[in-house]
């Protein structure tokens, strides 16, 4: 493993343009990510920090017809949507394109045709599902049907949503197109392949001998997915909306959007840098990392890395991919379709200057080792105890107090004494601890120490007490203040590469621009940051708390987005199910009223002789007792239904059944299996209340 590098390549992954951008993508990739760069420049590591819309793909097109539109039209809005949420959130890449650039599609089509001139890819044929309607192969997301594995209708060609599987377009019981429903036919197409099955060897070699640091989630899918054996893979798919397949005579090809993708991150580096971008591509003293979600992980560790290596010409491969898990929220998995989310451009507007504090919640949370959930009572926790009691008010006592006592000037270390320097002791190893898990990408614990920062001194305030000892002593109360408010500076770079606002308002309350020198991350763990006499701006608050009714306010609006979903999946399966009988015509009022609909009780029940389904019933109606044949026998037994309140129909025609004149009609309810249930009063009801 090698460890000296001179320079970090870091990326994210390229989110697809067919959606805003929600707390799952920020807690998973782009946060850790923002933490690590911040970190490695502040430690004067030269860094480059590269992302981009992936603006190619299938679900893109898909969008585009649902909603009228070109694929154009869709990543045009979402790139713009998704660009402006990360700079809003201080993600500060050095560049965000998109992979509908020209540069991206100039040096994706090169980066194929080098390798199809070189001969790396095997060509196959294959039958693949067409449309002979719309005169177009089917994408596996295109074709529709039943699925074989659970039987669910709609499922599509390469997942199935109500059970999870994944599945091929084989594995679909009446298969459909989703362009112009019609039954699509198999038919020859052509496709180039990347022979991943040669790689292995090397692949093995590479990650499973060279890379046993990397996180166990991320070691564990490569190891699960190359002692499976690779197949090659297509790396071009039938569509119209991608890289064209650079090759003459081709034509309704492109690229698979996950072999142009990942070059993305080449081509937005040439972007960004025409004349220097292979100094960062193609020398071994860049060290590249990918940050990315676990279901980009067979991609950028086996996949790009192949990519890369059949094309040589001295590129770099990931030093390490750091995967993380997915984030749930309350309980779900976030959906986009099913608008189980919290979107980014949405939190902004509910919760507005609190970028911090959904960077630090969803650090704090962040899915690092297995999935986590979100909840809106721990995001206000989080804030409250963690952010507003313990960061900012340690902050808020020191500066109140300095201005208090000391006009608002840094006081003197006058009289020091033993406290002052077991607690100033402890900052280094706060920040060798800080170092050490940002490094592994243990983000979560680091973000844990540079609270315990905070913790130290408000502990260090809790047990000096300047507000007492200032009644007797204004020069221990100066050296109290004084080694505060060395804390402070050391949180506002303790701090700095996780919340990037809040520390910008403290650099401010704490004048650090009328400093000699801006803070660096070798000032972390030094107790003489700020000089004697050194002026403060007046304390303003970090963090304010978070209400009880904002969180419920939230929490109402995932309810309600949960009961339109019910609302829609039982509208959806009321027209599937047979079971449920179709709306009845129109009634009128009169009608309805001419109905004398009562409560009654049952007061006898037998069987009818030489019958299976009927029972004779004697009722008390409270206008009268009267019998009622009913045929509930196969779901009733006489003894279930004696004392039983009902409803009846009271006023129905009497008619003879089985030569006993049934007077009325007990109200029952069909249910999907078939089976009849009696409508029984919740609670007991005189006999006789009309109903209506
Ligand atoms: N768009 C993909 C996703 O959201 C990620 C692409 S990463 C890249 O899952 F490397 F291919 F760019
Ligand atoms: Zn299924």
């Amino acid at each position: 493993m090698k460890t000296n590098y001179k320079r970090n390549l870091v990326t994210c992954a390229l989110p697809y343009a067919n959606g805003p951008i929600h707390i799952g993508h920020l807690a998973g990739v782009y946060v850790p990510a923002d933490i690590y760069v911040r970190y490695l420049r502040m430690r004067g590591r030269e860094t480059l920090f590269v992302c981009g819309s992936d603006e190619h793909g299938v679900p893109i097109t898909i969008k585009a017809r649902q909603e009228g539109c070109s694929p154009q039209d869709i990543v045009d809005k979402y790139h713009d949507i998704i660009k402006k949420s990360f700079a809003d959130f201080g993600i500060k890449f050095d560049i965000y394109s998109r992979t509908s650039s020209k540069i991206h599609h100039k040096t994706a089509s090169e980066f194929f045709r080098k390798l199809y001139d070189e001969g790396k890819f095997v060509v196959r044929e294959s039958e693949q599902y067409y449309d002979e309607e719309a005169k177009c192969f089917l994408a596996d997301r295109y074709i529709v049907g039943t699925c074989s594995k659970c039987g669910a209708e709609g499922a599509y060609g390469d997942q199935c949503e109500k059970c999870g599987s994944t599945l091929s377009p084989d594995e679909l019981i009446n298969p459909q197109s989703a362009i112009s429903g019609s039954q699509p036919v198999k038919k020859m197409t052509k496709h180039w392949y990347l022979p991943l099955d040669q790689y292995e060897p090397w692949l093995k070699e590479w990650i499973l001998e060279g890379h046993k640091e990397w996180k166990s989630n991320v070691y564990g899918q490569c190891k699960s997915w190359l002692d499976g054996g690779l197949q090659p893979r297509a790396v071009s798919r039938d569509l119209d909306w991608g890289v064209p397949v650079p090759v003459e005579g081709v034509e309704g090809k492109v690229l698979y959007v996950w072999f142009d993708a990942p070059i993305g991150y080449i081509s937005n580096t040439k972007e960004l840098l025409p004349d220097e971008w292979e100094k960062w591509w193609k020398s071994d003293q860049t060290r590249l990392v990918h940050f990315i979600g676990k279901d980009n992980i067979v991609f950028h560790c086996i996949v790009f890395p192949s990519m890369l290596k059949a094309y040589g010409d001295g590129y770099i491969l990931p030093d390490n991919v750091p995967a993380n898990e997915f984030l749930n929220l309350e309980g779900d998995k976030i959906s986009t379709s099913q608008n189980w989310a919290v979107w980014l451009h949405e939190y902004l507007v509910e919760f507005p200057g609190q970028q911090d504090v959904l960077r630090y919640a969803l650090c704090a949370n962040a899915p690092e080792t297995k999935d986590n959930d979100f909840t809106w009572k721990e995001f206000q926790t989080r804030n409250n105890s963690e952010l507003v009691a313990i960061f900012g008010n340690f902050v808020n006592r020191a500066v109140v107090l300095t201005h208090k006592y000391f006009k608002g000037e840094v006081p003197a270390n006058a009289k020091p004494e033993q406290v002052d320097e077991e607690t100033l002791s402890q900052i280094p190893e706060i920040r060798k601890a800080i170092e050490d898990n940002i490094e592994n990408f243990k983000f979560r614990e680091a973000l844990k120490e540079a609270m315990n920062l905070a913790r130290l001194g408000n502990k260090y305030l809790a047990d000096t007490e300047p507000w007492k000892v200032a009644k007797s002593d204004l020069d221990r109360t100066a050296s109290i203040l004084n080694v505060s408010l060395q804390i402070c500076a050391n949180l506002a770079i303790a701090f700095a590469p996780f919340l990037p606002f809040s520390v910008e308002k403290l650099n401010h309350i704490l004048n650090v621009a009328a400093l000699d020198s801006a803070l660096t991350w070798d000032d972390l763990g030094s107790s003489d940051l700020f000089p004697a006499g050194h002026k403060l701006n007046k304390a303003e608050l970090l963090f304010a708390k978070i209400e009880d009714a904002q969180v419920e306010a939230q929490i109402a609006k995932l309810n309600a987005t949960k009961i339109a979903n019910e609302i829609a999946t039982a509208e959806q399966s009321d027209q599937e199910d047979p079971a449920i009988a179709p709306a009845k015509a129109e009634c009128t009022f009169d009608d309805f009223q001419a109905m004398d609909i009562r409560t009654a009780t049952v007061l006898e029940a037998e069987r009818v002789p030489k019958t299976d389904k009927l029972l004779k019933l004697t009722i008390d109606t409270g206008l009268d007792k009267r019998t009622i044949v009913s045929g509930i026998a196969e779901y009733y037994t006489p003894e279930e239904m004696v004392g039983k309140q009902i409803c009846i129909l009271a006023n129905l025609q009497p008619r003879k059944i089985r030569g006993i004149e049934s007077q009325g009609m007990i109200l029952m309810a069909q249910q999907e299996d078939g089976k009849m249930r009696i409508i029984s009063p919740e609670e007991k009801l005189i006999n006789g209340a009309c109903i209506g």
